[in-house]
This record gives C-alpha cells, sequence and structure tokens, in this order.
C-alpha cells in the first residue's frame, strides 16, 4: 500500500502515521472468540421465535389456519391483530406491514404473516409445519420495466442533449445494460432479542447498522414513547447495507412475541432465511445514448435508468437518488440528461448494498466510456483523461466541485502502477496472433469513478446528528455516538481522531456501547459518513473539550485532565450537524450541491478467460481511492480490499436466479461469492485529495471501491475476448453466448415464471 497526496499539493497533515497505528479496538476479542454476537447472549428463560411467511409473490390472504390436532397452548402465536401500535415497518414510506393481516395483500414471496414462538426448537420446529395459510392468488408483476406502480423518479437535464447528438462529427453509441441482484453476505446473519420490562417497555439487542432506526421502528409498532424503547448493538458480524433497514422488522417481530409471551424472545435467522427474505442490491436496466467527438469529447449523454425496488418502498427512492446523480460517471459532460425510475415489482425489497445504486450506474457509465473509445479508435485511458472532472467542473446537479476533485490523479497512478499502456498493447498483440488452438486469453482493463460523500441532498441537514464527548467525574474520556461498528473501523477510528486533538494516547479514550438509552441520536451508519461527519463531529467536540480543561486549569489538556476531573466534575459536550459552509441543495428542483465532496477511484484489473469454458479469473486488481484524508490506512486499505472483492464477485459470479419471484438459489451451496482462493492480488494506493470544510479532511471510504471494479473486470473480458458483456454478472454463460454470437441466457434479475 502507498499513500500519496495528489499532485502540486502538500500531503495532509496525518498525525498518527508517524507514530504507530493503534490496533483494531474491537480485533482481539473477536480473534479469541470472546466478542459477543446477538447469538452468544444469554437471557435465562428466552423462548425461540419464527416467522411464517407468504409462499406466493402476489395474493389476497384470506386465513390463517392453525392445524386443531395441536396443542397451541405450548406455542405462541401473533398475528397482525396482536399489534399494538401501527402495523408498518417505519421507513422513508409506511407502506410496509410487520405482519401481513387477514384480508390483506401479499406482495411477495418471503412475506411475514405469523409469528411464532416457543420454549424449545423443536415444538417450534413441528408447530412452523402446522401453520397454512390460504390465499387467492393475483397477478404478479416480475419485469420491471413493465411495472406501473413508481416508488421515485427523477429527470436531471443539463444542456441540450438532442441537439448535441444530432450535431456534424458527433459519433452516437447506444447500448443497455442490465445488472442482477447481489446479496451482501455479512459473516453474520441478522439476529435480535427482544427482552420486555417491567415498565411496559421494550428492550432490543441485535445485528444491526442503525440503532436509532430500530429504534423509531419500535416506537411506532408498539406504540412506545422514546423512553420505553431501548436498542442495543451487539458485536455485529458485517452489514454492508444489509443491516440498515431489515433489522427493524426483525426487532419489531422479536418485541411483538416478547410482549405476547412476557419473556425474551430470540429471533435469529438461519443463512437460509437470511437469504431468502431480507434486502438485496437492487436489479438496474439502464440506457445509453452518448455522443462523442473523433478527438474522444464526449458531448451528450442520454441515460435512462430503472431501478427494480421489489415488493415496497423501503430505502429504494434514496438508492435511485444516488444512482441518477452518478449515473454519468465522473465525466465533465454539456449536455446530459438523466430520466430515472424506481418501481415496485413482487419480488422481496431491494435496499441498500455498499454503494448504494451507485455501482449498478457507474458499471454501465464506464462500460459505455470504453465503447465510446473503441468507437473512435481511442484508448480507454485517453478517453477518460480527456473527459474527467476537473476542479470547478459542473456536475448534473449544478454542483461546481473543489479543488478535491481527484479524477485526474486516481486515474494516472492506477494507469502508472499498472503499467496500463504496456500491459494493454501486450494483450492487443496476443489477441491479434491468437490461433484456434489458444485455450486461454488475457485482458486488462480500466474504471473511473466518483462516489459522493456522506448523505444525498439536504439529508445530513435534516438529520442534524449529535456526537458527544464526557470527561467523567472519576477522569475517564468517554466517546458517546450510535455510529456502529461492523468491521470498517469505527471504534478505533474515533479514539484515534479525539486523542489526537486532545494530545492523549488513544488508549485513554472510551467508547460508550452503542445503546439508545445512552448515546445521542449521530444518525445511522450508512453512505460512509461515519468518518466524515461524525469523525469531524467528533474533532469539534474534543477542540471543545481541550479549551474548556485549559481554559479552567491554565495548563495542557493532556496534563490537567483528571485534575479537572476530580476538582471541577465531569464535563460534557455535544456537538451538533451544521451544515458545511456554501453547500446546499434543493429538493424542490433537485439541484444544487448533491454531496459536500466527492472520493475518486480508479481500478485496473487484470483477467484470464478460459476460452473453453470461459470462466474468468480475476488475477490482480490496481485499486487507487481518494479518501480525503486516511485516519488509519491499515483500515483503509482493509476497506478498499474488502470492496474490491464484493466488486470482482458482483462482475463475474454473484447473481441471484429467480422463479415465481421467489430466489432460487437461497443457500451458500448455490449463492456464490469469491473465495480466499478466488481473490486477486489486489495494490492499494490511497490518494489523499482532502476535503476541505471537514477539520480532517476525511471524505469517507467505505463504499467508493465497489464502484469500480466491477466494470475493470469486464472491461478486462472485453479486451481477453473482443465480446462485450452488458450483463452482471459477467458468467461463464454470458461470455459463451456473446463469443458465440447467440442470444444470452435471460436478464439477471429478472424472474422466470413457472409452467401452469
Ligand atoms: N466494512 C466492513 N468490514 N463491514 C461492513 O459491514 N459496510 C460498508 C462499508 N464497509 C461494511 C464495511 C458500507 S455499506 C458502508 S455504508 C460503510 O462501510 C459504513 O461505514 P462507514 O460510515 O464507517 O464508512
Ligand atoms: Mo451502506 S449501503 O450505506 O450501509
Amino acid at each position: 500500500m502507498t499513500i500519496q497526496a495528489p499532485a502540486g499539493r502538500p500531503a495532509a497533515p496525518t498525525p498518527g502515521h508517524a507514530t504507530p497505528l493503534p490496533l483494531r479496538r474491537e480485533g482481539p476479542a473477536k480473534l479469541t472468540g470472546q466478542a459477543l454476537y446477538t447469538d452468544d447472549l444469554v437471557f435465562p428463560g428466552a423462548w425461540y421465535g419464527a416467522t411464517i411467511r407468504s409462499t406466493v409473490p402476489h395474493a389476497r390472504l384470506l386465513a390463517i389456519e392453525l392445524d386443531p390436532a395441536f396443542d397451541w397452548g405450548r406455542v405462541a402465536v401473533v398475528t397482525a391483530d396482536d399489534i399494538a401500535g401501527r402495523n408498518v415497518v417505519a421507513s422513508i414510506a409506511e407502506d410496509q406491514p410487520i405482519l401481513v393481516p387477514v384480508g390483506g395483500e401479499i406482495r411477495h414471496q418471503a412475506e411475514p404473516v405469523v409469528l411464532l414462538a416457543a420454549a424449545d426448537r423443536d415444538t417450534l420446529r413441528e408447530a412452523r409445519r402446522l401453520v397454512s395459510l390460504r390465499t387467492e392468488p393475483l397477478p404478479p408483476v416480475f419485469d420491471p420495466l413493465a411495472s406501473t406502480v413508481v416508488f421515485a423518479h427523477h429527470a436531471l437535464v443539463k444542456g441540450d442533449v438532442e441537439a448535441a447528438l444530432a450535431a456534424d462529427g458527433v459519433v452516437v453509441v447506444e447500448a443497455t445494460y442490465r445488472v442482477g441482484h447481489q446479496e451482501q453476505l455479512y459473516i453474520e446473519n441478522n439476529a435480535m432479542i427482544a427482552i420486555p420490562r417491567g415498565d411496559g417497555g421494550m428492550t432490543v439487542h441485535g445485528s444491526l447498522q442503525c440503532p436509532f432506526y430500530v429504534h423509531r421502528a419500535l416506537r411506532t409498532g408498539l406504540g412506545l414513547d422514546d423512553a420505553h424503547a431501548q436498542v442495543v448493538q451487539a458485536e455485529t458480524g458485517g452489514g454492508f447495507g444489509g443491516k440498515e433497514e431489515y433489522p427493524s422488522m426483525i426487532a419489531l417481530h422479536a418485541a411483538l412475541l416478547a410482549r405476547r409471551t412476557g419473556r425474551p424472545v430470540r429471533m435469529i435467522y438461519d443463512r437460509h432465511e437470511d437469504l431468502a427474505a431480507t434486502t438485496k442490491r437492487h436489479p438496474a436496466v439502464i440506457r445509453h445514448r452518448t455522443g462523442v467527438r473523433r478527438d474522444g469529447t464526449i458531448v451528450a449523454q442520454d441515460i435512462e435508468l430503472v431501478l427494480d425496488g421489489g415488493a415496497y418502498t423501503t430505502l429504494t427512492p434514496v438508492v435511485l437518488s444516488r444512482a441518477t446523480i452518478h449515473a454519468g460517471g465522473p465525466y465533465d459532460v454539456p449536455n446530459v440528461r438523466i430520466r430515472s425510475r424506481a418501481v415496485a415489482t413482487n419480488t422481496p425489497p431491494n435496499g441498500a448494498f455498499r454503494g448504494f445504486g451507485a455501482p449498478q450506474a457507474e458499471f454501465a457509465a464506464e462500460m459505455q466510456v470504453g465503447r465510446c473509445a473503441e468507437a473512435i479508435g481511442m484508448s480507454p485511458l485517453e478517453i477518460r483523461r480527456r473527459n474527467a472532472y476537473r476542479a470547478a467542473g459542473v456536475t448534473p446537479t449544478g454542483q461546481v466541485l473543489h479543488d478535491d476533485a481527484a479524477a485526474l490523479e486516481v486515474l494516472e497512478r492506477a494507469a502508472e502502477a499498472s503499467e496500463f499502456d504496456w500491459v494493454r498493447a501486450r494483450t492487443a498483440a496476443e489477441r491479434a496472433g491468437r490461433g484456434p488452438r489458444a485455450r486461454t486469453a488475457r485482458g486488462i482493463g480500466l474504471a473511473l469513478g466518483w462516489h459522493g460523500a456522506g448523505f444525498t441532498g439536504s439529508g445530513e441537514a435534516k438529520m442534524g446528528s449529535v456526537a458527544s464527548i464526557e470527561l467523567t467525574g472519576d477522569g475517564r474520556i468517554r466517546i458517546l455516538t450510535a455510529s456502529t461498528e461492523m468491521g470498517q473501523g469505527t471504534k478505533t477510528i474515533f479514539p484515534q481522531l479525539v486523542a489526537a486533538e486532545l494530545g492523549v494516547d488513544p488508549d485513554d479514550v472510551e467508547m460508550a456501547p452503542q445503546d439508545t438509552s445512552l448515546v445521542p441520536d449521530s444518525g445511522p451508519t450508512v453512505a460512509s459518513r461515519t468518518a466524515m461527519v461524525v469523525g469531524g463531529l467528533l474533532v469539534h467536540a474534543a477542540r471543545r473539550l481541550k479549551a474548556d480543561v485549559e481554559g479552567r486549569t491554565g495548563r495542557p489538556f493532556e496534563l490537567s485532565w483528571r485534575d479537572d476531573a476530580r476538582d471541577h466534575g465531569p464535563t460534557r459536550i455535544d456537538e451538533r450537524f451544521s451544515p458545511y459552509p456554501g453547500r446546499s441543495f434543493d429538493d424542490a428542483t433537485y439541484s444544487g450541491d448533491a454531496y459536500p465532496a466527492f472520493g475518486w477511484a480508479a481500478a485496473v484489473a487484470e483477467v484470464e478467460v478460459d476460452l473453453d469454458t470461459a470462466e474468468v479469473t480475476v488475477l490482480s486488481v490496481v485499486a487507487v481511492d481518494d479518501v480525503g484524508r486516511a485516519i488509519h490506512p491499515v483500515l483503509c486499505e482493509g476497506q478498499v480490499e474488502g470492496g474490491t472483492l464484493q466488486a470482482v464477485g458482483y462482475a463475474t459470479i454473484e447473481e441471484i436466479k429467480l422463479v415465481d419471484g421467489r430466489y432460487l438459489n437461497d443457500r451458500l451451496q448455490t449463492y456464490l461469492i469469491p473465495t480466499s482462493l478466488d481473490a486477486p492480488r489486489i495494490e492499494t494506493i490511497l490518494v489523499e485529495a482532502p476535503f476541505e470544510d471537514a477539520p480532517h479532511g476525511a471524505k469517507g471510504v467505505g463504499e467508493l471501491p465497489m464502484d469500480v471494479g466491477a466494470p475493470a473486470v469486464v472491461a478486462a473480458i472485453h479486451d481477453a475476448t473482443g465480446a462485450w458483456i452488458d450483463d452482471l454478472p459477467a458468467s461463464p454463460e454470458r461470455i459463451i453466448a456473446a463469443l458465440a454470437g447467440i442470444a444470452p441466457p435471460g436478464p439477471p434479475g429478472m424472474s422466470t415464471v413457472s409452467a401452469p
């Protein structure tokens, strides 16, 4: 790994790089098995909960039938009738029920209808089989292009696209791209335990990203006030967006059963249930029409993007927003029209997954740029050089970029580190001289990307997050935030940032548990916002704490904080987010500063394609990511490697097959992801083009690498074989079809309908 400041700029101040980096805070407990994940937590007398789900994609629920031969006194049964609050999983819209009521509409195959709890698993297993749902089928919709139910839509227009496409000397390139579902596949499945309290309140411990999302869902569904709902994050074995929203559903289910039984109830999903029922990355259909001049200038982009939201709204409108804004890729194009919509289909709802709409949109954008380069006979590197955003570039929402626009830097670093031109000349020569007996082909591919840092638009301003630091009466320094650790490093970088401000050792700084009864709402752990936004609040809070203490003691903080605590008692600083200066977004016109800053990324992949089986081996990836400022370079590198590997899976093997709106390969045996044996050699280069309005310059790194890995790999497959693969994943079936010039297998993400 290397870290570099962009050309012509001084290196960012990086305290901590000189001294040894702190070890991952929660690492030893995870390594030694001492960490307590939800399923490890013991609550005496707890019962086990289970969910009875629909098995049809669209139907009217006529009745719930319990087999009269069974002694139902041994289990607790909860239906929609037992919901004390409102029967909705509170999210952006309130369209998703906690349980479908009798007479209500079932909208997907895995929809929850009945909850059961029993003292032991055997009884529960037996009872599960004895519940049946009587339904009357309704016509399902599986094709997003045929859906008439629109969750959200946007139209972004800059310049005059049609005039630019029709102009003399402009080559018009058209293509349609389709991407399918992708499963987050965190190591730990979703899990929640609800514990009823003596005061009528409810405490939930679980695996989750966003404690206050679950808190709000509990308040709404159980009819509780703030103080009577409590959510505590247990050690969480990865989320990747998949624990952003569905945990609210599971917490509500566990809580309803806990209320009914008066006991703790454990709702621990196994892998099959987690795969079958919880959210996936949105499938998308993306059509591009691009106008490019022979000198490589892209003059117009006409883009139509359709996201398949599945059965309920969930987070889809926000995913669509990010997909729309990123749809053109990191290129300054004078004439742009982006029309987008997210629609309903009768599959389980799709949701957040690392990248949040950007990987889908940027895959299409990058494949399209590669096609344009080929159409005018230019190298994929050169066309990107000519069109990439520079400082003062204007995005389709009218946002003027600042001088942290590091697209060219990451591009040049990636080209240089991978020897792109040299390798590409070699693969071209190899392709030209390839005889009919060749069994393998090598290729190299390049992709450039951008990722808006933090929430889209006015999200952060509306959220008004608070992060706190406390100097306790007994002289401890404590960070209080709702930001969760899910492997990305929250618990390590927060103490690091605070310690650097205060001049103390990171080990002197504690982290309060992510418990909604203790910490302020510092917002959800999503949108790679933790380092930039919440980290920034903590830096400000630490500065205030330091000034307070030094003002009282007249001595440096690091020498006087314990005395101050003893003499003056506790000090608590609550730092509330205020919008970054000069940044504003208008929701009504959908224009302005869509993000406070952008991170920039480039990836160069080298692949080998087996010409008999069309299997792809990704040999290496050079990943260059501008993170603003690398607070903990080792953790940053981990983020880049992890995001890149998820992108390699997205590009090559990860695909969900559906029949009648049900996922067929809903097992680890059949849903394949890259293992360590499939992992390419990943070389990480971190670029630091600081976000000047964050006190520490950080822009975040969590999702950025996910945007560029897939288009780089598929461009490399094109370089090796000459075939354009427009659908993800570029599976052997699709590559063979492309090479043979025959129709590819059905589009990804689309359900087939079983024969009657
Ligand atoms: N890294 C690990 N190890 N585990 C995760 O669950 N989630 C990703 C990314 N990196 C994730 C991860 C996603 S989807 C996001 S939005 C960010 O981390 C969230 O964390 P951050 O705000 O600290 O970047
Ligand atoms: Mo990340 S997809 O915003 O949890």
